[in-house]
């Protein structure tokens, strides 16, 4: 389960938030030897996807392709391993695969707007000059102007821009006051944040995760000439209700989180982030309103704040960020918490449904492929799977194993008429007729399981297991393999991705 706002306030006791701000270890600097061993050693830390050197990481932020580089912004906290005091670490990757981190893009500026944190928010490239839109954090000057008020903390967001002074995007220049300073009069927001941006025609657009109190999640629409002055134009479209209660909006789906909104195939999709899922919503957009068609979930595990750029090759790329699921304590004693989902590929099914699949680009950290079921020797959970199997009923289990115990289990079964996947403790519903094919696809990558299957459910589980040897697959129920491959991957790094740490 992605752990919600609130549980990471209360796991990082994080009061200190936005009042103790220390020195983050950037690029350049030496860090502990002993964390760097610790860190680069640590078998649950992932080897192939993007994480930072050490410490928290949250959401995606801005991911943009600028001068023949992929750019990757995410929330950091450079003071520990658990939420708070948010900042934009970067880094760059010439195939959205191989990463190397950058120096800390944006810091919250000390009496800024952004002071007590930099959060979400999205790039753009505005007359060939990259440009972000992010929500800031303050203390609110009364309690009319608190925007945020989650059971723990009471901000004042706004939304704020940057620009970049470089081409290699290392330093931003902020401009000193919001460019939207307040919600829409009248609006008793439950929220008011993670900025997204598109043009049409002659202007910007920009829409900001929200919700009306008693009322649901809302995405608001603003337009602007210059990016600087925004005009609120009306929602672009409204959620209803909760029927739950909480002191914090997000948890009961009143306040719609992370908004992307974007052209896919001959329809818009509409992503949001809330109750720690991901929902994707497919529809037209006309006059400037939404009317979704379909919805789904994006991931049924461990995901959330997702957020899409535009690849080389114009592609919709969709990122997300991949929570723990272990206690705060955990979190603190390994020193790093979260990691970057391999890029996804979106596109439109046949009855418009979202589909992802990893991008084949990851495919270039392949090594030997074991070829049957009985050669499976995965060696430090580095692999991807491939398997395409024809179940004669809907009941199959697929074990990842060692004499440590099963450390992934992938089943099927029927559960009141339908078929239901499960990964470990994960289930989510598999569409399909009854007995028909399933194309299970799985990255294994130290505590990081991404599994898809038949491109229309992906569900990323986390495993804090520490195999006795080499995984070894078993296939249990009435099912035959049609095709399985099985390679090792490469990691990306000599050092788990601790090198800007420790070198
Ligand atoms: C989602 C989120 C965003 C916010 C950021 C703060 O995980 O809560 O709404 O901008 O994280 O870190």
């Amino acid at each position: 389960m992605p752990i919600s706002r609130r549980t990471f306030l209360q796991m990082s006791g994080a009061a200190a938030v936005g009042s103790v701000w220390t020195r983050g270890l950037g690029s350049g600097d030496s860090g502990d030897a002993s964390l760097c061993r610790k860190l680069a050693s640590d078998p649950l830390r992932p080897q192939y996807h993007l994480l930072p050197s050490h410490n928290w990481m949250n959401d995606p932020n801005g991911p943009i392709y600028f001068g023949g580089r992929y750019h990757m912004f995410h929330q950091f906290n450079p003071s520990g391993a658990t939420w708070g005091n948010m900042h934009w670490a970067h880094a760059t990757s010439p195939d959205m695969i191989h990463w190397q981190h950058e120096s800390i893009a944006l810091a919250p500026t000390r009496g800024g707007p952004d002071s007590d944190g930099v959060f979400s928010g999205s790039a753009v490239l505005d007359n060939g000059k990259p440009t972000v839109i992010y929500t800031a954090v303050a203390p609110p000057n009364s309690s009319a102007d608190a925007t945020l008020r989650d059971g723990v903390h009471t901000w004042r967001e706004t939304q704020c821009l940057a620009v970049a002074q470089d081409d290699a995007l290392r330093t931003w220049k902020k401009v000193p006051e919001p460019v939207i300073s307040s919600p829409p009069p009248g609006l008793d927001v439950t929220g008011f944040r993670d900025p997204a941006l598109w043009h049409e025609g002659e202007n910007w657009m920009l829409i900001l995760g929200s919700g009306a109190r008693g009322k649901g999640g809302m995405i608001l629409l603003y337009t602007s000439r210059d990016l600087r002055h925004w005009t609120y134009l009306h929602p672009l479209i409204e959620g209803s209700p909760s029927k739950s209660a909480s002191m914090n909006p997000v948890d009961t789906g009143e306040m719609w989180e992370c908004p992307d909104f974007f052209p896919l195939g001959n329809r818009h999709v509409l992503l949001i982030s809330t109750m720690g899922k991901v929902r994707w919503k497919v529809g037209t957009y006309t006059n400037q309103r939404f009317t979704p068609e379909k919805e789904g979930v994006v991931d049924w595990g461990s995901y959330y704040a997702a957020k899409t750029m535009l690849d080389a090759d114009g592609r919709r790329i969709l990122w997300g960020w991949i929570p723990e699921t272990r206690p705060d304590t955990d979190l603190i004693a390994a020193g790093w918490a979260g990691a970057m989902s391999l890029p996804r590929v979106l596109s439109l099914s046949s009855q418009n449904e979202l589909q992802t699949e990893v991008a084949p680009v990851a495919g270039k950290l392949r090594a030997g492929d074991a070829g049957n079921i009985d050669a499976v020797r995965i060696e430090d959970v580095a692999a991807e799977i491939e398997v395409h199997l024809q179940p004669r009923a809907d009941d199959f289990k697929l074990r990842l194993y060692s004499d440590a115990g099963d450390f992934v289990s992938v089943s099927c079964s029927r559960q009141s008429g339908s078929r239901e996947l499960r990964v470990n403790a994960i289930t989510a519903p598999l569409p399909g007729p009854a007995g028909s094919p399933v194309r299970l696809h799985m990255f294994l990558d130290g505590s990081v399981v991404e599994v898809f299957v038949n491109e229309t459910v992906a569900l990323t589980a986390r495993v804090y297991q520490i195999p006795s040897g080499p995984l070894q697959m078993k296939l249990d129920g009435s099912v035959k393999i049609a095709s399985l491959h099985t390679w090792g991957m490469q990691p990306i790094s000599r050092d788990r991705l601790t090198g800007s740490l420790c070198s």
